[in-house]
């Protein structure tokens, strides 16, 4: 007899992705991905981490192969609140947890708020592992309304009762957009006033690339006086995703249910890596590295708006972002880049179709491009190959 396993409602939550299997193809050689938002691999500080893998080796080796505190490596905990406290976002270190990555922060916080049923407000379009991250605990997503400069305030009262409203202010994963300073008063505003309590995301905050983006929602008096947001970051994008390290900001009354939660999925993030990170933060380091992204991630941005300039067809449109790792194209209304995708692969280039990033149905004429991963000659090889397909789709509805 075979045994009888049954699943749990939540894992039936939790589905294959065809646009993922499709995009597995692109790890075979010969086919430029546009598609995933992966950093381009030659930042990763490798001799810096090579030096501090050995420094804390030497001298803290055994604490740090050792189980560590679920709260994380405390002077770690003290950096992110002093560089967050420089910009602006007041925070004590016992209101820091490190997290396996900002995606795990973001599943803590769903285990932790959302109920079967209950409402959470998310952009449309949001990131899409964010979706995947608080489904499994089956809430009802609320798409907030929005205009060229992110969701309207008055969104927010429509959305009143909801768990939280997920926000991605800085250079947004997938539409690239920064929300204004303006907007993000009237945004803090409005959730006070609605009552609805705020999950601020931000891993591209640091990779701008012409002036730095406003302060953080969570900023924000009205917000901060009403008891403050949970705030999420990472070293994923300014370190190495391999990594696995972001972290949580939260609210005091919230801290001890992530705590536990957090405690409960994996006992704490590992300290080896959190030694190592502070190792090479402490002195200053991002200061000197990031730049470097910047300048590199700059370069690649307007490589491939020249691309898209030079190729895409008319009827295209695109915000050319500030920051962050993507651009975001609404083609002509005909085209669906879910359909077109398969033939886009087997023409030797990948992108994200951007349906999935959206809780309602429609949207397939949306896709996502990721400017970091490859090096200029291949983002304006891409993109034409790219431009070509969208040409030949727009003659066969012709
Ligand atoms: C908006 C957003 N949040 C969170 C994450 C997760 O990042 P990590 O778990 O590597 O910190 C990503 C990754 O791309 C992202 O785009």
């Amino acid at each position: 007899m075979t045994m009888p396993w049954r699943l749990a409602r939540r894992a039936e939550r939790l589905n294959p992705s065809t646009i993922r299997e499709i995009l597995k193809l692109t790890e075979r050689g010969g086919i430029i991905s546009l598609a995933g938002g992966m950093p381009a691999a030659d930042t990763f500080p490798v001799q810096a981490m090579r030096e501090a893998t050995e420094r804390v080796l030497r001298d803290h080796g055994h604490a740090a192969l050792q189980y560590a505190a679920s709260e994380g490596y405390a002077p770690l905990r003290e950096w992110v609140a002093a560089e967050l406290g420089a910009a602006g976002l007041a925070c004590d270190a016992d209101q820091v947890l490190i997290t396996t990555g900002s995606q795990q922060g973001l599943d803590l916080v769903g285990k932790v708020l959302i109920d079967p049923g209950s409402a959470v407000a998310v952009e449309a379009p949001t990131y899409l592992g964010a979706l995947q991250a608080f489904a499994p605990y089956e809430p009802e997503f609320a798409a907030l309304d929005g205009d060229d400069d992110g969701p309207l305030p008055a969104a927010f009262g429509a959305a009143r009762g909801a768990r939280f409203v997920y926000l991605l202010p800085n250079y947004q994963n997938p539409s690239g957009h920064c929300v204004s300073a303006s907007r993000r008063a009237a945004l803090a505003d409005a959730a006070v006033d609605a009552g609805l309590p705020v999950v601020e995301d931000n891993p591209y905050g640091e990779l701008w690339y012409d002036t730095p983006p406003p302060s953080p929602l969570a900023a924000h008096g009205s917000l901060a006086a009403a008891g403050g947001a949970i705030y999420l970051g990472s070293f994923s994008k300014v370190l190495a995703p391999g990594l696995r390290l972001g972290y949580i900001v939260a609210p005091r009354a919230l801290y001890p249910k992530l705590l536990q939660a957090k405690q409960a999925a994996d006992l704490h993030t590992p300290g080896f890596n959190q030694r190592i990170v502070h190792e090479v933060v402490k002195g200053g380091f991002l200061r000197t590295h990031v730049p470097t992204i910047r300048a590199r991630y700059k370069a690649q941005r307007d490589a491939m708006r020249t691309a898209l300039e030079r190729h895409l067809p008319a009827g295209c449109r695109y915000e050319v972002p500030k920051g962050g790792m993507f651009f975001w194209i609404e083609l002509p209304r005909a085209l669906d880049a879910v359909a077109l995708l398969p033939r886009a692969v087997a023409a030797g280039v990948a992108y994200v179709p951007g349906a999935p990033f959206f809780t309602t149905p429609g949207h397939a004429h949306t896709l996502r491009l990721s400017f970091v991963t490859v090096p200029p000659p291949q983002i304006e090889a891409g993109v034409a190959v790219l431009a070509r397909l969208l040409h030949e789709a727009l003659e066969e509805r012709a």
